[in-house]
C-alpha cells in the first residue's frame, strides 16, 4: 500500500496499558455452530472476569453484523471478510490490554488460520465450542432452526454450507455433555493462565 506513514512508533508501548489495567491482552475466539452455546458462555466469562477486576470486551457475531459488519451476509465471501475484519479490531483490543472474546461460527480452518495469522500465537487462545447439529436444532434459542427446516434460510452453517471439525483448537468446550458451570469452569482455568502478568 503507498502513501501511508503508520506511527506505531511513537505510540505509547502495550506494556504501559497492560500495567494500568494489570492484565494481558488477549483475543479468546469462541467458535462453533450457531447456538452451540459461544455467546452465553462468552457472556458468563465476561461477567466473572469483571467480577475479579478485569477489563473485557465481547465482540459477539449477531451485534457486529448489526453494525461495523452490516453489509455482510452469509457467502463464504462474506464471511472470509467479517473474520478478517473481526480479527483486526480483536487485535486492536489486545494490543491495547484488553481480553477480548469473540463468538463467532468461523465455520472452515482457513478461517481460523486467517484469525490466527492476523492475531498471533502469543495473543490468541482458540477454543472449540462444541455441540452437534441436533443438539443445536433442539435448543434453537433464536428460532432460526426452525426457520431453516422450514426452508426459509440459506447457506445455514452444517446444513448447506460447510463446518469443518477443527484439527487442532488449543480447547474444546464439549457443551453437549457438560454443564453450563463445567463449560465455564474449564473455560476460565484456560483463559486465567494466560492474562495474569508474569
Ligand atoms: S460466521 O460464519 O461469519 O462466523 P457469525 O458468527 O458472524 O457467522 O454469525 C452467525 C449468526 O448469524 C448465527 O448465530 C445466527 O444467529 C445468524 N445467522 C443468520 N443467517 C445465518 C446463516 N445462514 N448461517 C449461520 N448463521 C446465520
Amino acid at each position: 500500500m503507498d502513501n501511508l506513514y503508520p506511527t506505531f512508533d511513537k505510540m505509547l508501548p502495550r506494556e504501559a496499558k497492560e500495567t494500568l489495567l494489570g492484565q494481558r491482552g488477549l483475543v479468546v475466539w469462541m467458535y462453533g455452530l450457531s447456538g452451540s452455546g459461544k455467546s452465553t458462555l462468552a457472556n458468563l466469562l465476561e461477567r466473572k472476569l469483571h467480577d475479579e477486576g478485569k477489563f473485557i470486551k465481547v465482540l459477539d457475531g449477531d451485534n457486529i453484523r448489526s453494525g461495523l459488519n452490516n453489509n455482510l451476509g452469509f457467502t463464504d465471501d462474506d464471511r472470509a471478510e467479517n473474520i478478517r475484519r473481526v480479527s483486526e479490531v480483536a487485535k486492536l483490543f489486545a494490543d491495547s490490554g484488553i481480553i477480548t472474546l469473540t463468538s463467532f461460527i468461523t465455520p472452515v480452518e482457513s478461517l481460523r488460520a486467517n484469525a490466527r495469522e492476523i492475531i498471533g500465537d502469543d495473543d490468541l487462545l482458540e477454543v472449540y465450542v462444541k455441540a452437534s447439529f441436533d443438539a443445536c436444532a433442539e435448543r434453537d434459542p433464536k428460532g432460526l432452526y426452525a426457520k431453516v427446516k422450514a426452508g426459509e434460510v440459506k447457506n445455514f452453517t452444517g446444513k448447506d454450507s460447510a463446518f469443518e471439525e477443527p484439527e487442532h483448537a488449543d480447547i474444546i468446550i464439549e457443551t453437549e455433555s457438560q454443564t453450563e458451570a463445567k463449560s465455564l469452569e474449564t473455560l476460565y482455568q484456560a483463559v486465567i493462565s494466560r492474562i495474569e502478568r508474569g
